[in-house]
């Protein structure tokens, strides 16, 4: 690794706390001068870092660049073993991944953007990706299921994505099935989930798992204004959150991929889940009918009652709530 990464992972595993320069060198095994030069060029970068004589470097808390080594701090468990990919801009961050995973990137390769000019939503929607006040992020997965079990992985990830906001930056988040993160009335966090399968077993190649969330996102176009928010107004600024709100939800991800199959993740999916008992227009191509929403089953299926009285669980597609009074989503 390039000596200024180097010197950067130290200073973020330390970060608001002074390194002594002398102590960095002889642990990189390079002389303080060198130690010096690569601060300069963090510096220059836009890091916020100062130097006290005889004291040492310290990376002020207030940065929040993001990179791999300011994500890397917080991954814990299996998730520390993830593979980190921080680029400025892309085009779409899923469309990277798929790439990549086609090409045999191994599960818990994560590519992360600042800015996406070509960001995709559900629907074949666009999802409005500006520059650094969202983070947008796929994870290659090479999970052991079926075709017809790929909703586990899109429910798991909005579990992991709901735990990890409230958590990180203490507000509750809801879920609208299937995967629409919301805090209030607000959608702050869209997830897509692709898939690619062997036709031969059945079974899922790899499965890219695409998080964009809004952190202090304005502006939003007018199609989406009415609906779409943010988590801050302005984000606090000492502290790395975004760093911090990425690596937690890979680390609730991670443990939730493992545990997928015994679904005890959709009971915390279904408390979160504010569709439940709401009456709701399911739409299916250009039709739409009225039904209530009764559940989530096993399958991380929605299950709707018709007015004729007609039951059915829900794969896939597209479901609002009708009360006037609730947010029209
Ligand atoms: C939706 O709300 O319809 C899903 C939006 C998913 C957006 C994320 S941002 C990172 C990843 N890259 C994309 O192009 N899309 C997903």
């Amino acid at each position: 690794m390039e000596l200024k990464l180097q010197v950067l992972q130290i200073l973020e595993e330390n970060r608001g706390n002074t390194v002594n320069g002398a102590k960095l060198a002889s642990e990189l095994y390079v002389t303080r001068s060198a130690v010096w030069k690569a601060m300069k060029a963090l510096q220059k970068d836009g890091y916020h870092i100062t130097a006290v004589t005889n004291k040492g470097y310290c990376l002020l808390s207030k940065n929040d660049i993001i990179s791999a080594e300011s994500i890397r701090p917080y991954l814990k468990g299996a998730a520390s073993h993830f593979e980190l990919d921080v680029r400025q801009k892309v085009t779409s961050t899923n469309t990277l991944a798929k790439e990549l995973a086609a090409k045999g990137a191994k599960e818990g390769t994560v590519l992360i953007a600042m800015e996406q000019t070509e960001g995709r939503g559900r629907m074949g929607r666009t999802f409005y990706s500006p520059l650094s006040s969202g983070i947008y992020f796929s994870i290659i997965l090479r999970p052991k299921l079926n075709l017809e079990d790929s909703l586990l992985i899109t429910t798991a990830s909005a579990v992991a994505v709901a735990e990890a906001i409230e958590t990180i930056a203490g507000i509750k988040a809801g879920i609208k099935w299937v995967n629409d993160i919301f805090v209030g009335d607000k959608k702050v966090c869209g997830i897509l989930t692709e898939a690619s399968l062997n036709f031969e077993s059945g079974s899922l190649e790899y499965a890219i798992v695409g998080i964009g969330i809004n952190i202090e996102t304005k502006d939003f176009p007018e199609d989406i204004s009415q609906v779409a928010g943010s988590l801050f107004s302005e984000k606090p600024q000492n502290s790395p959150i975004t760093s911090v709100l990425v690596a937690e939800v890979l680390n609730n991800l991670s443990k939730c991929m493992d545990t997928l199959t015994d679904k005890k993740y959709l009971e915390e999916y279904r408390k979160r889940s504010f569709l439940i008992n709401k009456d709701i227009l399911v739409l299916r191509g250009k039709d739409t009918y009225y039904a209530k929403a009764i559940d989530i089953d096993e399958k991380a299926r929605l299950v709707v009652a018709y007015e004729d009285g007609t039951i059915e669980a829900l794969n896939s597609g597209e479901v609002s709530v009708r009360d006037n009074t609730k947010p029209k989503l």
